[in-house]
């Protein structure tokens, strides 16, 4: 037997020893995706962890998806194989910057994507994904006005489609943002039948060629669901690995980034694909080693995690 199959082995055995509970976001490698009991998008991964009930959550994905399930669940052990997977959409919007942004305009609702840190949360009033962010925004009175953050490309989006004129957080998800619609458009040539699927972090130009646009959730039911056979894919290369387990007889083409580059070779390189170094940081070693030890623990400050809770609740009571 290879050492990859026990490992795999390893990992369920003390899942199930353990009564704890594997979920992949859909960006993590496929072999990691295959071996978790639940995938999904960001908001799929927040109502699962609510609603487990399980002793222990191990989150393959980034950091602030392993807060969010800690916040949701202060009485179970929330565990992240690496905790330096961060993300650079969190990133880009440190909470003390964006509390004085806040301040800044206090007749606002604050409404912050679920990229964000648990203390950026704490400045927030309500969390959206991509999967409910038009829904929650139109859940608030047409003149309303908004604070939108992190993510300035699906906060004009969302404006775009609902007429609002939400105040934009500067902010972005390097992958996303990297998209060349030259690369998309030479695709198309090549594939004349192909539909366009983006995701919405990516920027306008690029959102502006998709067929359709949605959470990554949202984007593998269209392309399981559409009658085309060959589809270009705008986001995070890790979720062509379950569109073609669900749909084998399609064809899906990873749209790739702008300057295809190999640090590690200093050259071009060689696949296309536009990847989430963060979510690649997640391995079947360090899954079995944070199994195994139990660490690392997500843990977010009391007064943090009293205050972000809310705006999270406020999510999932909207989404329902
Ligand atoms: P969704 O899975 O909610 O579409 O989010 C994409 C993403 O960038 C997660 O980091
Ligand atoms: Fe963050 Fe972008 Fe990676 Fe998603 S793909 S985790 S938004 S850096």
């Amino acid at each position: 037997m290879s050492k990859t199959m026990d490992l795999k082995a390893e990992i369920r055995r003390l899942a199930k020893e353990k009564n704890a509970v594997i979920m992949a976001h859909y960006y993590v490698d496929g072999e990691i995706q295959d071996l978790a009991d639940f995938i999904g998008d960001s908001l799929a991964l927040a109502q699962e962890a609510a609603k487990t009930d399980a002793d222990i959550i191990v989150l393959c994905g980034v950091h602030f998806m392993g807060e969010t399930a800690a916040i949701l669940c202060p009485d179970k052990k929330v565990l992240v194989p690496d905790p330096a997977a961060t993300c650079s959409l969190a990133e880009s919007c440190p909470a003390d910057e964006f509390s004085k942004f806040v301040a800044a305009h206090p007749d606002h609702t604050v409404i912050s994507y679920v990229n964000t840190t648990a203390a950026t949360k704490a400045y927030t009033d309500i969390v959206v994904t991509s999967s409910n962010a038009r829904q929650i925004v139109e859940s608030l009175p047409q003149d309303a006005k908004i604070i939108f953050g992190p993510d300035q490309n699906l906060g004009s989006y969302i404006n775009s489609i609902t007429g609002r004129n939400m105040l934009l957080w500067n902010g972005a998800c390097h992958v996303h943002a990297r998209f060349s619609v030259e690369k998309i458009m030479e695709l198309k040539v090549q594939h004349p039948g192909a539909k366009v699927l983006v995701h919405p972090e990516c920027k306008g130009p690029v959102v502006k060629l998709a067929d359709k646009v949605g959470s990554t959730a949202a984007l593998l039911k269209y392309a399981i669901a559409d009658e085309a056979t060959e589809f270009i894919v705008a986001t995070e290369s890790g979720i062509l690995h379950e569109m073609q387990k669900q749909a084998p007889q399609k064809t899906f083409i990873p749209a790739p980034p702008e300057e295809s580059f190999d640090e590690s070779t200093g050259r071009a390189a060689t696949c296309a694909c536009n990847e989430c170094e963060y979510m690649k940081m997640v391995t079947l070693e360090k899954v079995y080693r944070c199994l195994r030890d139990e660490q690392p623990v997500v843990s977010v400050a009391p007064e943090i995690a009293e205050r972000a809770i809310k705006p999270i609740k406020r999510m999932l009571e909207l989404s329902k």
